[in-house]
């Protein structure tokens, strides 16, 4: 049986890190969907088109999951800090849909320091993002700051 993931985030912009547990992510299953979240709570800095091109969805991640067949959700830990919202996420999807299963992946070493919020930071003042994400998304970043 094809076992599908979906990795769940606001990819805001996409990161290298992201891009890392894609890469792991797809050691261990055979599809993968990246799915976007219309966040109704965060302002985006990029319009959801522009940010990855995958799969969005609205409403529930359990209920998107469950949609699309998958087995799994993977999402990334990079320190202590992430432990307590990804842990309460995790049973909270758990309950709302008991068969599927919250995978963690820890990215690459160098890339644990790294998050979409920092990346906008830098960007926004001009700072060089470019060991941070990928060439497309630099420059998407260079147009939305005219740095
Ligand atoms: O990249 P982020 O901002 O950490 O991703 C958080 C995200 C989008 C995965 C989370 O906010 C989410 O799942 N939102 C969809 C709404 C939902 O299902 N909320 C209940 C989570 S238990």
């Amino acid at each position: 049986m094809k076992r599908i993931a979906v990795y769940p985030g606001s990819f805001d912009p996409i990161t290298k890190g992201h891009e890392d547990l894609i890469h792991r992510s797809l050691e261990f299953v055979d599809q993968l969907i990246v799915a976007v979240a219309v966040n109704v709570a965060k302002q985006p800095l990029f319009s959801l088109d522009k940010r990855v091109e995958v799969r969005s969805f609205e409403g529930l991640l359990a209920e998107f999951a469950k949609q699309v067949g998958a087995a799994v959700i993977i999402r990334g830990l990079r320190a202590v800090s992430d432990f307590e919202y990804e842990f309460q996420m995790a049973l909270m999807n758990r309950n709302l849909a008991p068969k599927i299963e919250t995978v963690f992946l820890v990215p690459a070493f160098d890339l644990t320091y790294l998050s979409s919020s920092l990346v906008r930071e830098v960007a926004r003042f001009g700072g060089d993002v470019s060991q941070l994400v990928d060439p497309t998304v630099q420059q998407a970043l260079k147009r939305k700051f005219g740095k």
